[in-house]
């Protein structure tokens, strides 16, 4: 996976969209309010889907209030240097994004009650959305070899670094009553139940017309329509949909169109050594 990086404290990230100050500030300075709720993920887990759905939530299923802007601008990512200063002069409660790992998380949120919500994806499923990603977003180098690919994803060399230890190291906080996690096949499964089970995290009272809305407009089709929410506000230097799209599929179990048996049998074995020591059952292997 190619792209202009450097490491901060052992990830990799993007010159470009971070910086050393950026995530140093995002570490130590970041103040975190308690009214906060932080939508974390590794990169293509869902993570704007989530947007989607914590902001109609917000709004109680109403589309015109949520969707004032576009979605990279309503919960904006707050490790990245072009946000910073937005996010102080952002109103309460808001709602922030993040791609980092729970070791380089903001100090301040733990000793704070703001809430995280942490969505998690197949890793076969992230390799393919990701692969495709690259062709489009013009920080990478459009990525051709997937076997490459695949190796890079493993040995960590993806940006924001491992994905193993991304979910080993939020997992610590199972258990923890400011921390819910979700999967993006659950969502699949189940969008309208699990918007019932957010809401029922944040403490937010829906009815079922609202909750129904909050559904109706968080659907793939909604959100690949809709020109606030499908990425279709940036320019084509930032991201080129002529080639494919930010919305690309939104399915799960992708990966078997794209991995050969043997691609197949290698990620399995690599994934039960790393991921052997974490107590859970994911749910895409139910
Ligand atoms: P695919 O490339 O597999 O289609 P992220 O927001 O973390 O970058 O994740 C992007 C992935 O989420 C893409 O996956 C995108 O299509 C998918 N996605 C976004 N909104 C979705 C929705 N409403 N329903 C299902 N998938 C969605």
């Amino acid at each position: 996976m190619s792209f202009k990086n450097f490491d901060y404290k052992g990830i990799k990230l993007a010159v470009g969209i971070h910086t050393g100050e950026s995530l140093a500030y995002a570490e130590n300075e970041f103040e975190v309010l308690d009214d906060d709720v932080y939508n974390v993920t590794y990169p293509k887990s869902g993570t704007n889907w989530m947007i989607e759905i914590l902001n109609l939530i917000k709004h109680k299923g109403d589309c015109k209030k949520s969707n004032r802007v576009p979605i990279y601008k309503r919960s904006p990512w707050y490790e990245t240097a072009g946000s910073q200063d937005k996010i102080k002069k952002m109103e309460s409660p808001r709602i922030l994004s993040s791609h980092l790992p729970h070791h380089i998380f903001a100090k301040s949120f733990f000793k704070s009650k703001a809430k995280i919500i942490y969505t998690m994806r197949n890793p076969r499923d992230i390799i393919v959305s990701l692969f495709h990603f690259t062709k489009i977003l013009k920080i990478f180098e459009p990525a051709e070899n997937f076997q490459n690919f695949i190796e890079d994803f493993i040995q960590g060399e993806a940006l924001y670094g491992s994905w193993f230890d991304h979910v080993k190291g939020w997992m610590q906080m199972k258990g923890d009553s400011r921390f819910f996690f979700i999967t993006y096949e659950e969502l699949i499964q189940d969008l309208r139940g699990s918007v019932v089970r957010i809401c029922k995290f944040l403490g937010q009272e829906l009815d079922d017309a609202q909750i129904d809305l909050v559904a109706e407009n968080a659907t793939f089709k909604s959100m690949k329509e809709n020109v606030m929410s499908n990425w279709s506000q940036l320019s084509s230097d930032i991201i080129d949909q002529s080639n494919g799209s930010f919305m690309r599929k939104g399915i799960s179990g992708d990966w078997k169109n794209h991995f050969t048996v043997a691609q197949s049998e290698y990620f399995d074995k690599v994934y039960q050594e790393k991921i052997k020591d974490i107590n859970i059952n994911f749910f895409w292997e139910q």
